[in-house]
């Protein structure tokens, strides 16, 4: 922490100057999780947080469709991305094209777009989801077959959860959530024997099989702090153990760490940069801007 707490300290002194907060993922590093940012949550909490913020910046503590979501649910905001390299591998996964070709595959199925995409993507859409509420909005589809995109496994893991809809998919996938495998967990079992695994959804069905428990980033917080297992194994992004576990001292994190390389470009030195330059503003185009929103915001009705 002595080496971070300059930067602390100046990014929270420049966010008052600059009148900004500071939204940052579950997948932070620590020290941009509890010493800077001003929400933390999963890509719903910090969504509805989005809608909310009062201050004139917001720096976004994430990966670009997350600033691109924060831009196009409060306008009139300027939402700076630390790192506009910062992207998502689902979300470069498909283009608007993608989509079409999907709805030409598919006539008449609704487009259930997940929120790792681009505006463009959220536009030629129907309604979007999270890993949060993902079964919830398909189970709301007035059709029987529904195109979820672009992640196979979240789409294939929901497919299982909604037997009575036929769920179709794109190709796509997370680079850090299909890295695991049914495998690795047995033999994390067999040699840590009652380890409580929870593995987010963007796993391969296969892995999820072998999760006690399966969630959202903020589904997975929620239900360590309700069960308080002795060892718990993430099977996901590595910062959300270190970032859980004072508030849980009595659970033991256990397991590999596997890093999103894109969540970990936002460091504070960028953060401070950013505050400092007021760069990079997110920008997104009004006739997409208003496709995007509506199905955010049909999201939002649907898991109300
Ligand atoms: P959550 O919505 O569960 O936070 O997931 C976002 C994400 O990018 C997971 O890889
Ligand atoms: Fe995208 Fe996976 Fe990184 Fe989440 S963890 S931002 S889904 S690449």
């Amino acid at each position: 922490w002595a080496v971070h707490a300059p930067y602390v300290v100046a990014i929270n002194r420049l966010k008052r100057e600059r009148d900004a907060v500071i939204l940052g993922h579950n997948y932070m590093t620590p020290q941009v999780f509890h010493g800077v940012c001003d929400v933390v949550g999963d890509s719903l909490q910090l969504a509805m947080a989005a809608r909310e913020v009062a201050a004139s910046v917001i720096v976004q503590g994430g990966v670009h469709f997350m600033a691109e979501t924060s831009k196009v649910l409060n306008p009139g905001k300027t939402v700076l991305m630390p790192d506009m390299a910062a992207g998502c591998s689902l979300a470069s996964s498909i283009t608007a094209e993608g989509v079409a070709e999907m709805r030409r595959r598919y006539p008449g199925a609704p487009v259930v777009a997940y929120v790792n995409t681009s505006a463009e993507v959220k536009a030629a859409a129907d309604v979007c989801c999270t890993s949060a509420n993902a079964a919830q909005i398909v189970r709301g589809m007035d059709s029987e077959t529904v195109i979820m995109l672009p992640d196979k496994y979240l789409a294939q893991n929901v497919a299982r959860q909604v037997p009575e809809k036929q769920v179709v998919w794109w190709d796509g996938a997370c680079i850090v959530h299909e890295q695991f495998t049914p495998a690795d967990l047995r033999e994390f079992r067999s040699f840590h024997p009652g380890t409580r695994i929870i593995a987010h959804p963007e796993c391969p069905p296969d892995v999820v099989a072998e999760a006690d428990f399966t969630g959202s980033t903020a589904g997975i917080i929620a239900y360590v702090g309700q069960e308080k297992p002795a060892s718990a194994l993430l099977v996901t992004e590595c910062s959300m153990a270190s970032n859980i576990a004072d508030a849980h001292p009595s659970v033991e994190f256990v397991g590999p760490c596997t890093m999103c390389p894109y969540m970990k470009m936002i460091t504070l030195e960028k953060i401070l940069w950013s505050l400092h330059t007021m760069t990079t503003p997110v920008e997104v185009p009004a006739h997409l801007a208003e496709g995007a929103r509506a199905s955010v915001q049909r999201m939002i009705d649907l898991s109300g």
